[in-house]
């Protein structure tokens, strides 16, 4: 793994942003797996900056994300495409029908899965997978357990979970109980990973996922057995690692 701590915002989202700019522009039909959540917002607004300036275009790239929410309708403020749309595909040149997110509305939810990870299989590996991590260890909604899924699952959230991501919503009891999550194998298929941690509050995670056992109670903890993993810290979440 190589593991880089930043002392300043920019340099955290500049080397960010550097590393998917500089694969899109070697392979300008590069497959990028992508992450919600709050951590990868500064990277998202720099690569539409990137974009409007003309140093990256995104035209012929294909992207796969990690997770959807079940039951939060498509145009729910909350629900991840929206979060990617809001965030990210909108303010790019890149073609919409070439985003894919899991369907947490499908009729059929298992079906979804198997529909996700068929299309995984015929179109991957990504060639990178950009990761954040919850302060229980999870990947994607890959929650600690006794057990892990290869494939593309639906996942009861943790309530630690739950309650992390109710920032996001008016109530707890609006955070959704389930969502479909991409599971490991398919993470750990990627060419390369970028996991980005940012805050104090996910120093001791970074400790146990980076340095710590490898287990499936810690889900990142993974990742140690990739060839291919850059990790970038921010000054909070690297304290362990100066
Ligand atoms: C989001 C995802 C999650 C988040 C994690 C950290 O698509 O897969 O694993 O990366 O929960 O979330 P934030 O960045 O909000 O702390």
């Amino acid at each position: 793994m190589n593991i880089y701590t930043f002392q300043n915002e920019s340099g955290f989202v500049q080397t960010a942003a550097g590393i998917i700019a500089s694969l899109v522009n070697t392979n300008p039909r590069a497959k990028l797996g992508l992450a919600t959540g709050s951590t990868p917002v500064g990277l998202y607004a720099k690569l539409i900056e990137m974009n409007k300036e003309g140093l990256v275009s995104f035209k012929g790239v294909t992207t796969y994300n990690l997770d959807e929410y079940v039951g939060l309708p498509d145009n729910h403020s909350e629900s991840y495409r929206t979060f990617m749309n809001e965030k990210l595909f909108k303010h790019i040149d890149i073609n919409l029908a070439q985003t894919f997110i899991p369907n947490g509305n499908a009729a059929d939810l298992e079906e979804e899965c198997r529909r996700y990870d068929r299309m995984l299989e015929e179109n991957g590996p990504v060639d990178l997978q950009l990761l954040g991590i919850g302060h229980n260890g999870h990947i994607g909604f890959n929650e600690p357990g006794e057990t892990l899924h290869s494939g593309t699952h639906v996942t009861t959230l943790q309530e630690k979970t739950r309650t992390a991501n109710a920032r996001f919503f008016s109530s707890i009891e609006e955070v959704p109980t389930h969502a479909i999550t991409m599971g490991v194998a398919s993470i750990m298929k990627a060419r390369q990973i970028m996991l980005l941690i940012r805050g104090e509050d996910k120093a001791e995670i970074a400790r146990r996922a980076l340095t710590g056992p490898i287990t499936t109670e810690c889900p990142a903890s993974l990742l140690q057995c990739h060839p291919n993993v850059v990790v970038l810290l921010d000054q909070g979440a690297g304290r362990y690692f100066k």
